[in-house]
């Protein structure tokens, strides 16, 4: 894989180029537009790579929980302790009386960690949280 530059032209309309302007300026001083593009290009590609089964990625899971909730945290213990190949740690961050926000690192095949990771959303008393992903072999 060459590292080389090369130029290519992109047409787009007008209105859709002013908006991708405004998010060159809200990235930043040191952005410009061939920058912005290079980012997107390698989310798209990480994105589509960590979709594809089979493909070994890694992941947080950041989830916020009353603790409160009936047995919730037995029930996030017991599928940690299930998956322990694929559960690499977990930080637990007491937010405030009755909340807590919890990260957790997973890794392994890409469905499976989107498993444990729906498993986990949709236990009882989880409020909201969220999965992202990445791939651990080098793309580009
Ligand atoms: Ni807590």
């Amino acid at each position: 894989m060459s590292g080389e530059l090369m130029r290519f032209s992109v047409a787009m309309p007008e209105d859709l180029l002013m908006q991708f302007d405004r998010l060159v300026a809200r990235r930043g001083l040191a952005k410009n537009r061939s920058e912005v593009i290079r980012d997107l290009v390698r989310e798209a590609l990480v994105e589509e790579e960590c979709g594809i089964p089979g493909r070994e990625v890694m992941g947080t899971l950041t989830i916020v929980y009353n603790h409160h909730s009936n047995d919730l945290q037995q029930k996030l213990h017991h599928i940690q302790h299930e998956f322990l190949e694929n559960i690499v740690s977990s930080m637990h961050v007491h937010v405030d009386e009755h909340n807590c926000l919890e990260v957790i690192v997973l890794k392994g095949e890409s469905s499976l960690v989107q498993d444990i990771a729906n498993m986990i959303l949709g236990t009882k008393g989880v409020k909201n949280g969220k999965l992202v992903t990445t791939v651990t072999r080098q793309l580009f």
